[in-house]
C-alpha cells in the first residue's frame, strides 16, 4: 500500500489497512503445542487506543487468543513494582541477547540477558509477590487485568499443554535456581510463567494494555493505575531493545517504537504519551512474529510517522 493521507477518519484508515493485508497468507501458526497448532490462522484484528480513551477497532478485535510472550513486559513491570529496580537489575540484565527467545544462556554476570526472553521472564515471574492470596500466579493474572481494564482468565487447555511440554523452560528455571537468579522452588516461578503466557486476551485488550503503557501506567478506560509511573521507562526501554525477538533491530529501524510480540499471534506497539496499538493474526514468520502484525506496523509507521527517533 502506498502512503495514504492521515486526514482520513481513523477507523476508515484502519479498515483500509486491514483490507490491504487481509490477503497476506504467509507464515504458519505456532505448532509447539496442540491447542496453538489447531488455531484458526485467519482471524485478523487491528485496534488503536489513545491515552485519552478513544478506541478504534477493526476486524477480529474481539477474538480470543493467548497472550504468550506479550505477558513478559507486564510480568517485568510487576516484579519491578514488588522488588524495586535495584534488586531486579541485579537479577535480570537489560541487553539484547542476539539469541533465540528460549535460549539457555546467561550474561557474564550470570543473569538472564533481558526480561523479554524466557530466562528473564521466568526470573521476573519468580520475583512476583503472592499478595493477599499468597499466589503469585493469581496476582499476576489480576495485574494483567488491571492493564487490560477487565478481569482476564487463563486458558486452561493452553496452560496444561505449556506445562506438559515445557521441558526447555523447566531447564531454564532450574539453571536460574542454580545461579541464584531464582530463590526457592523453580517450579513455582515456572507455574507463574506458564500461567501468564496462557492468559486469554483479545486484540482490543492488548491495545488497552499498550495504551496503559503509553499513559505511563494509567489505564485510559478505567483510570486505574497498573504500575507506578517511574517504572514505565524501564519497561518501555527493554521492549525497545528486546521486544521483537531476533528482529528487534529490524523493527526499530522500520517501525521505531517499543513493542512486544507473542506466538499466539499478537503484537503490541506503544507510542509513549499518545496511544497503544495491537494487531492479532496467528500466522508467524521465521522468528516468531505475526506476519500481518509486522506488515501492519510497518504500514502505520510510514503513514503515521510512528518512529520516535
Ligand atoms: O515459553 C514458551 O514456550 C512460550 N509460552 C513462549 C511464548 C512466546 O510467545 C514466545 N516468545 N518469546
Amino acid at each position: 500500500m502506498d502512503q495514504v493521507t492521515t486526514t482520513l477518519p481513523v477507523e476508515t484508515y484502519l479498515r483500509r489497512v486491514h483490507r490491504t493485508f487481509s490477503g497476506l497468507k504467509d507464515g504458519a501458526v505456532a505448532d509447539y503445542i496442540p491447542p496453538l497448532a489447531a488455531a484458526d490462522p485467519e482471524p485478523f484484528g487491528i485496534c488503536v487506543v489513545t491515552v485519552d480513551g478513544q478506541v478504534y477497532a477493526v476486524g477480529d478485535s474481539d477474538a480470543p487468543f493467548t497472550i504468550q510472550s506479550i505477558s513478559k513486559p507486564f510480568t517485568y513491570a510487576l516484579a519491578l513494582a514488588d522488588r524495586g529496580l535495584p534488586e531486579v537489575r541485579r537479577r535480570i540484565g537489560v541487553e539484547p541477547s542476539g539469541d533465540a527467545f528460549n535460549s539457555i544462556s546467561l550474561d557474564s554476570a550470570g543473569r538472564p540477558r533481558n526480561p523479554m526472553i524466557n530466562a528473564g521472564a521466568i526470573a521476573a515471574a519468580g520475583l512476583v509477590d503472592g499478595g493477599e492470596s499468597g499466589d503469585p500466579a493469581e496476582r499476576l493474572v489480576e495485574s494483567l487485568g488491571v492493564w487490560a481494564g477487565r478481569r482476564l482468565e487463563v486458558d486452561e487447555e493452553v496452560f496444561a499443554a505449556e506445562q506438559e511440554t515445557g521441558h526447555r523452560n523447566r531447564a531454564i528455571g532450574h539453571m536460574l535456581r542454580a545461579v541464584g537468579s531464582l530463590d526457592g522452588d523453580p517450579e513455582r516461578a515456572l507455574d507463574v510463567y506458564f500461567r501468564a503466557c496462557s492468559v486469554e486476551v483479545t486484540c482490543r485488550d492488548l491495545a488497552v494494555m499498550a495504551a496503559t503503557l503509553a499513559g505511563r501506567g494509567l489505564n485510559p478506560l478505567t483510570g486505574a493505575r497498573a504500575v507506578p509511573d517511574a517504572l514505565v521507562t524501564q519497561v518501555l526501554s527493554v521492549m525497545t531493545t528486546c521486544g521483537m525477538y531476533d528482529a528487534a533491530g529490524e523493527w526499530l529501524v522500520n517501525v521505531g517504537i517499543p513493542a512486544k510480540s507473542g506466538v499466539g499471534g499478537g503484537v503490541i506497539g506503544v507510542m509513549p504519551g499518545q496511544l497503544g496499538v495491537a494487531v492479532f493474526s496467528p500466522r508467524l514468520d521465521a522468528v516468531g512474529n505475526s506476519v500481518r502484525g509486522v506488515a501492519v506496523f510497518n504500514q502505520l509507521a510510514r503513514d503515521l510517522r510512528l518512529h520516535f527517533v
